[in-house]
């Protein structure tokens, strides 16, 4: 008998059963595949490799204009391919080494709830006060004739590319869309993005995304908004263009970034009366599906599908279902897509403010106060958002667009999740020079 068994050990699920072993309990974690799941396995680990590599590649490329002389270079895939295992693999190996250190007993094994307090792997009858569900997601497949073809490259099967594609498709304008836009255009295949929606980044404050799309455009990737995919056939992606008309392009690479599924499927969810539909598991803000001690976090919630939501989802529950008394404040989980530049964000966006009728002030400053942006970056444009409560001046969102974003948005998260008031949060010393300045002059900014 455990206190508690873990399915799937992706950031969820490692991270709360380490957690739960470190507070002393007795913890089983079963994973089916590799331990690490779709982040560190095929997800944003292997994806951030990638986007190093083509980044060194560009900046090959630019190193004229900060006075540095490259002979010839090229782009070797199989050595990226090779690099983002080798990453992959120190990765995993301290994912291993953590949980022996915590205590957690290690099953392989695929996962299946036979009661609330019982699971099934390998033909084996495990048995716990508490079962964690952290089963991930897996790439959507949206009703597309052809989409399932071994031609179409998803984000599981795009990380052992073994060339350079001379033109790329890429379907969705999303996360997984814009940072492989992203990679494919700095190694130089022409990129073509189809998104059904009118704006890429769907979820972003808009201004950033404007500017995002403004951006990728310069660089040379093309996009097809408002664009309906209706088939394809071979190297041949059939299109409906935001006017109506009918078109077809050709493409040696064609990615389908549509979206992830959670898995939600072959988990026994049904036999045990968990509520679920196919966008994921019921849970409260603590992890609390509503069955008794069946608790769930991570990507097979389908709320926040992103690394570090799975993680404080997973500790959570792990909290709540020992004594505790923890709780996820969503509003505060940063989010970051790794573009060049990065989009890096947390809380509020203006849209939603209006919507909620919230009433709000703002400061938007240039990336370029900051004198080490300019340092670092040639040529670069970039912005950082401040969006404050208009009577109080707590921090309710911070939205940035520029490289080096990444790095200070935690601050900002720190601000949102504390209720900070730009009074305070003026008080604080940012170091000179670093590209987190911008913050501080957007905070600054706010009237
Ligand atoms: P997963 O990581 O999916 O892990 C679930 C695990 O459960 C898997 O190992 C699976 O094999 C196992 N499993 C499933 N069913 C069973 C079963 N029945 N029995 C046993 N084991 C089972 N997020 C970020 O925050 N930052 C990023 O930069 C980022 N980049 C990404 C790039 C790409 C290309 C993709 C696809 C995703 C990216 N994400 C990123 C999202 C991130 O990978 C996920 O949000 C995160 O992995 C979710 O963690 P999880 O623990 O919920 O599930
Ligand atoms: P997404 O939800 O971010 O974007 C999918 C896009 O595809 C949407 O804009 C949607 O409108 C569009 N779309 C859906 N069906 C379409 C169709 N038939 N034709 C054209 N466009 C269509 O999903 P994505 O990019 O697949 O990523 C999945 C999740 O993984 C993200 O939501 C994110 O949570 C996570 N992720 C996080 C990253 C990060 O943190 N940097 C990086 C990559 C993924």
């Amino acid at each position: 008998m455990y206190d508690l068994i873990v399915i799937g050990a992706g950031p969820g699920g490692y991270e709360a059963a380490a957690h739960a072993a470190r507070l002393g309990k007795k913890v089983a974690l079963i994973e089916k595949q590799r331990l690490g799941g779709t982040c560190l396995n095929v997800g944003c680990i292997p994806a951030k490799t990638f986007l190093r590599s083509s980044k060194l590649f560009h900046e090959c490329a630019e190193a004229a204009a900060f006075g540095v002389r490259v002979g010839s270079f090229e782009i070797d895939m199989p050595a990226v391919v090779e690099r983002k295992n080798r990453v992959v693999g120190t990765l995993i190996k301290g994912v291993e080494g953590m949980l022996k250190r915590a205590g957690v007993e290690v099953i392989t094994g695929e996962a299946r709830l036979v009661a609330r307090n019982a699971v099934e792997a390998g033909g084996k009858r495990y048995e716990a006060a508490n079962i964690l569900l952290a089963a991930g997601s897996r790439p959507a497949v949206p009703p597309i004739p052809g989409i399932q073809s071994a031609q179409v490259f998803d984000s599981d099967s795009i990380f052992g590319l073994q060339r350079v594609p001379k033109k790329t498709v890429i379907i969705g304008g999303g996360y997984i869309g814009l940072e492989f836009a992203c990679f494919f255009n700095e190694i130089g295949s022409q990129v073509s993005v189809y998104e059904m929606l009118p704006q890429i980044a769907t979820g972003a404050d808009q201004e950033i995304s404007s500017r995002m799309l403004q951006i990728m455009k310069r660089k040379g990737v093309e996009f097809n908004l408002s664009a309906k995919v209706l088939g394809i056939e071979g190297d041949t992606v059939q299109f409906q263009a935001a006017d109506g008309s009918k078109g077809s392009v050709t493409a040696d690479c064609i990615l389908n970034a549509t979206g992830r599924s959670p898995n939600v499927r072959n988990l026994g969810l049904e036999e045990v009366g968990v509520d679920f539909s196919p966008k994921g598991v019921k849970t409260s803000d603590q992890g609390k599906t509503n069955v008794a001690g069946v608790w769930a976090c991570g990507d097979i919630t389908g709320r926040r599908m992103l690394a570090h939501a799975a993680t404080r989802e997973g500790i959570v529950a792990v909290n709540n279902m020992f004594g505790g008394k923890d709780r996820i404040r969503y509003q505060a989980i940063p989010a970051v897509i790794y573009t060049h530049p990065e989009v890096a964000s947390v809380g509020r966006t203006e849209e939603e403010l209006k919507t909620l009728g919230i009433e709000y002030k703002k400061s938007v400053v240039p990336m370029a106060v900051a004198g080490r942006f300019l340092v670092e970056n040639e040529g670069g444009s970039g912005m950082v958002k401040v969006l404050a409560g208009a009577k109080y001046g707590e921090l309710l969102g911070v939205h940035a667009i520029g490289d080096g974003s990444s790095e200070f948005i935690v601050a900002a998260a720190a601000m949102v999740e504390t209720g900070m008031c730009v009074a305070d949060a003026s008080e604080i010393v940012f170091p000179h020079p670093t590209v987190s300045e911008a913050l501080r002059e957007a905070i600054l900014g706010v009237h």
